[in-house]
């Protein structure tokens, strides 16, 4: 009998990708779950936006969070959102996500997040992020897609679970892409450089061994650092011993500048950049 169909009878039964110790958050046993039925049925797949577990680790960007991010965009006025409207509507016809009404038109929350993080992308490297770039914790794929319809990248490389790649895979073949996607788990991975690593509460929640991995193998040889951190400031309790504090990514990250997340969706938050233009204020 195959996992697939157990965890279709057993409810309760949960799937796992790496042993305990050296799980991320997101490898909570029933985010997988819903990765895989999103992988394995198309009924899935049309709606995997919207699936309770999934939604626990991704897809959950509040109306209200949404409402700011695009305030932000209208602010900047940098010519990402009204370049956008197209990759907006792409993205968000695949999946089903939660819509709400902005400004009379029906977006997704985290569509616009995916959105904003272009901005700040734009506002900190001078609008030249590079052509090969790396994403560690991609989820579906969705700032892979905004970022190569916006900067038109060559290569995009997306670090996830084996399943969530094949999710990312599934997910960017829906659409036509202006340059080209890999993706890779941490081991399968060689050793390499690229002109600019994104990861967005992703390296942030991998435990301390993942972590220093991929540092050694993706962030190490990243000319440009663009990471949404929810984890590393000491004053956030209880999380601090299975992750590398600020101190030790200081010693271990090329030297960064710290910006803080806006809108906050956790007061911890922070973001480290490295490689940008000097004073970029976001
Ligand atoms: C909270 S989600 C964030 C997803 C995406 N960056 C975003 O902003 O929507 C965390 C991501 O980390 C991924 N992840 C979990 N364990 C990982 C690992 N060992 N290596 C790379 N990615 C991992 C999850 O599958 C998921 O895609």
């Amino acid at each position: 009998m195959s996992s697939y169909y157990l965890t279709k009878i057993v409810p309760g039964l949960k799937e796992y990708v790496a042993a305990e110790g050296l799980r991320s958050d997101s490898d909570n046993g029933s985010y997988l779950r819903a990765v895989r039925d999103a992988v394995a049925s198309y009924r899935h797949f049309e709606n995997f936006k919207r699936d309770k577990a999934y939604n626990k680790i991704l897809e959950h960007v509040s109306q209200q969070d949404g409402a700011a991010y695009l305030e932000i965009l209208k602010a900047r006025d940098d010519g990402i959102l009204q370049g956008a409207m197209d990759t907006l509507l792409q993205s968000d016809a695949v999946g089903n996500p939660r819509k709400y009404t902005y400004e009379g038109r029906e977006l997704s929350p985290t569509t616009l997040r995916y959105l904003k993080v272009a901005s700040d992308l734009k506002i900190l490297f001078g609008g030249d992020i590079g052509q090969k770039i790396a994403e560690i914790g991609g989820g579906y794929g969705g700032q892979a897609l905004v970022c190569d319809t916006i900067f038109e990248t060559g290569e995009y490389h997306v670090f996830d679970l084996p399943d969530v790649n094949q999710l990312v895979s599934k997910y960017l073949e829906s659409f036509v892409l202006s340059g080209a996607y890999v993706t890779h788990t941490l081991n399968a991975a060689l050793k390499d450089s690229y002109d600019l690593v994104i990861s967005n509460y992703a390296f942030s929640e991998v435990p301390k061994p993942v972590q220093l991995a991929y540092i050694r193998k993706v962030l190490s040889q990243s000319k440009r650092g663009y990471l949404t951190m929810n984890s590393g400031r000491t004053d956030h309790a209880g999380k601090e011993e299975t992750k590398l504090d600020l101190e030790a990514l200081q010693s271990l990250l090329p030297p960064f500048e710290i910006y803080e997340e806006e809108p906050v969706t956790a007061h911890h938050n922070y973001i480290i950049v490295w490689g940008h233009q000097v004073g970029a204020t976001l």
